[in-house]
């Protein structure tokens, strides 16, 4: 791919990053910008979203006319009909005045939908109506208006899994999705990690007239090796912490991990691998040290996550008090309950194996009524945090008085779409 193009994009719009899924998906925006297909941009929170839209905009013959970015998920449900399409005075209590809404003013221009997949199933069926003919009704009224406009949505929602859970219309989701452009995250941009350190860095330095910082080598590894599950966001705050509290202008790992910046691969690998559950064949001996590290964590996690859904009470009543568990999905969708004795929770299992002692442990328990329910309600109270916090993780751990970890775990195991 000739990328000179890409390079003068990326510039004008302060697009750090040369990662192979980065410019594919610039590519795509830019080839697609003088049409009107609509577009629906899919990536997880914080890998850079927001900018596509707008270079779709000002790359179209639309450029001279409006640009409205709006974000579904901060609407409330009440009163998003009437954002978007606008509504008719008196047309409920406190509609003093009239409004146009985006849909009447962004005619002949383009309109981002951010967060697209918190729109409720009544604003979906008339966003689907005005994508298919150009008409929409305002909120109140009976006439029916026409309008021109080109939408381009963004979703860190998996929407197959909405569409599945009837959260969102299988036909809605066809139409929007003409053009699909999916941004990677950002752990898997490599060295673009590097880079966009360095910009942010070099920019809240700047701006305050500080002392450059520089990443030693062993901080580089670490950055590589993090999953950054806040993405691009996440990294941007995290720099601009360290700017300006750390003394140490030298960035070493230790430092990084200061501001946690972990090693290990949060719910990932080591974890199932450990539970016999990945195709990976990992070095048992060599990853001993960081999955007992790992048990411990995740033993004190489950302990809080617990006590918070359930106080006191104990989860399983074949159980021992005594006995910490993990609780696994299988691949068959399964659950495995593995006890634990709390000495290996508290990190001092010296001797066997971990392999073998999760095979011995394993206690497969029916998928019963009780365990259903019990996920359902970890699940809904997480889900219901999320919501309050509008996809934000650090105040949903918050509101949910556990650590952020121990939320990204859950999330990721629970397959939320946060
Ligand atoms: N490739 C990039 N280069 C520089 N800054 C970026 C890049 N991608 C994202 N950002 C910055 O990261 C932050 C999060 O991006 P945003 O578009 O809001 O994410 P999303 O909408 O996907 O959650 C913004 O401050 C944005 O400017
Ligand atoms: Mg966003």
């Amino acid at each position: 791919m000739d990328t000179s193009y890409l390079q003068q994009i990326k510039q004008r719009y302060g697009i750090v990053g040369n990662a192979e899924g980065l410019n594919r998906a610039l590519d795509i925006a830019v080839q697609v910008a003088p049409t009107d297909l609509t577009v629906l941009i899919v990536g997880e929170s914080g890998v850079g979203k927001e900018v596509l839209p707008r270079i779709i905009h000002d790359r179209s013959s639309r450029k001279h006319n409006k640009y409205f970015a709006i974000n579904c998920g901060s609407i409330p449900e009440g009163t998003i009909d009437s954002e978007l399409f606008g509504h008719a005075k008196g047309a409920f209590t406190g509609a003093i005045g009239e409004r146009e809404g985006y849909f009447g003013a962004a005619n002949g221009g383009t309109l981002f939908l951010d967060e697209v997949g918190e729109l409720p199933m009544a604003t979906q069926a008339r966003l689907l109506r005005v994508l298919e003919t150009g008409e929409y009704i305002r909120v109140g009224e009976s006439d029916v208006k026409m309008t021109n406009v080109r939408i381009v949505a963004a979703t860190n929602v998996n929407m197959q899994k909405a569409i599945r859970e009837g959260r969102f219309r299988e036909d809605l989701y066809y139409r929007l999705n003409a053009i699909p452009i999916s941004l990677p995250p950002l752990r898997e941009r490599g060295r673009d990690i590097e880079m966009l350190f360095r910009k942010f860095a070099y920019e809240i330095t700047e701006k305050y007239r500080m002392e450059e910082v520089h990443l030693t080598p062993d901080a580089r590894d670490l950055l590589l090796k993090y999953k950054w599950p806040g993405n691009i966001r996440q990294l941007r705050n995290l720099t601009e912490q360290i700017c300006v509290i750390s003394r140490e202008r030298e960035i070493t790992a230790d430092t990084l991990r200061l501001y946690g910046v972990t090693d290990d691969s949060v719910g990932g690998g080591l974890v199932s691998a450990a539970m016999g559950s990945s195709s990976e064949t990992h070095s048992y001996e060599n990853d001993r040290k960081q999955i007992l590290q790992l048990i411990t964590s995740l033993g004190k996690e489950l302990k809080e996550l617990k006590d918070y859904v359930y106080g006191s009470q104990q989860i399983h009543p074949s159980l021992p008090t005594n006995t910490d568990f993990i609780q696994h999905i299988n691949a068959d969708g399964t659950i495995q309950h593995i006890n634990m004795p709390s000495a290996y929770t508290k990190g001092n299992m010296e001797a066997a194996p971990i392999q073998e002692f999760v095979e011995q442990q394993a206690v497969p328990v029916q998928d019963d009524e009780q365990s259903l329910s019990i996920r359902d309600m970890e699940r809904s109270n997480i889900e219901k945090a999320l919501r309050k916090s509008h996809g934000n993780r650090k105040k949903a751990a918050q509101e949910l008085g556990i650590s952020d970890r121990t939320l990204y775990r859950k999330i990721k195991s629970f397959g939320i779409d946060a």
